[in-house]
């Protein structure tokens, strides 16, 4: 069994993002500025973008954070990302989801500039994505594909199964693993809640990406030996025996599944270190785009 080490993966990604910023400040070229929405006080997300604006610090971009109260009002945001949208200086930004409930998600996934969306949600860049143009790819698909790549796991003419058809990870993973690309040329079925018998299909899979969002869902009687094993999901159990109160949950059973497995993403540090260097290799894109 070989652990897919996305956090040593994503310190070389970084290593290598922040060796071509350091030429671009050479060359006397724009450095890479990414901006953040966070609208309330998730846990997670807050989180999740503190890491995020920590990681522009390590390879030399600018980063702008802009917090928004819970009760802010769709216009209002809205307004922020037009701003964002008009400043020159930003290269690229993300709205952090989940929004809150009064807010329309996908009106304002709709209101940012394509080329500025790192994030790769908007209508533009995901039908892009499906008919194989260049656009910025989701960060988590896009670090799954890297990871795979840079591991040399053979994905052609492979059988993976992707649990979970969510807008973020599910259907682009789904998508991009059947296309004619690295990591990809995979013979792909897509399940979900409604499916039937997933453990028949899951004892086919040569790959698994689990990012249906239910702890140690996936166990070790539901996969055949020698799979390949992405485990997307990240979630808060509450864990007394721990300082915070909780701890990080993947969607897979690790200590059933690990033995069975070639291949296996640890959580935390698989997927979720490989979505944030991909956001930024997605911002050095937009950036040079400019230049
Ligand atoms: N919430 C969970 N994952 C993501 C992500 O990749 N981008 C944004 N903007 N929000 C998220």
């Amino acid at each position: 069994m070989i652990l897919l080490d996305g956090k040593k993966t994503s310190a070389d990604l970084k290593q290598e993002i922040a060796e071509s910023v350091k030429q671009l400040k050479a060359q006397g070229k724009k450095t890479p500025h990414l901006a953040a929405i966070l609208v309330g006080t998730d846990g997670a997300s807050m989180t999740y973008v503190s890491s995020k604006v920590k990681a522009c610090e390590l390879v030399g971009f600018n980063s702008t954070l802009i917090e928004l109260p819970e009760e802010t009002s769709e216009e209002k945001l809205l307004q922020e990302i037009e701003k964002l949208n008009n400043n020159s200086d930003i290269d690229g930004f993300i709205v952090q989801l989940p929004l809150p409930k009064h807010i329309d998600e996908q009106k304002v996934l709709m209101a940012v500039n394509p080329d500025k969306d790192v994030d790769g949600f908007h209508p533009v860049n995901v039908g892009k994505m499906a008919l194989d143009l260049p656009c910025f790819l989701p960060a988590t698909p896009f670090g799954i594909l890297e990871l795979l790549e840079r591991y040399n796991v053979e994905t052609s003419g492979k059988h993976v199964v992707v649990i979970g058809r969510s807008h973020i990870v599910g259907r682009p993973m789904s998508i991009l693993m059947s296309q004619k690309r690295k990591a990809g040329n995979a013979t792909v079925t897509i399940a979900h809640s409604r499916t039937k018998n997933l453990k028949e299909i899951t004892l086919q899979a040569d790959i698994i990406v689990a990012a249906l969002g239910i702890p140690e869902f996936l166990t070790g009687d539901m996969v055949k030996d020698g799979v390949t094993i992405i485990d997307v999901g990240i979630t808060r159990v509450e864990d007394a025996t721990k300082k915070r109160g909780y701890r990080l949950a993947g969607d897979v059973h690790f200590e059933s599944v690990s033995p069975k497995s070639s291949y296996i993403t640890p959580v935390p540090g698989g997927v979720g270190p490989m979505t944030i260097a991909m956001l930024l290799k997605n911002t050095l894109l937009a950036c040079e785009r400019k230049n």
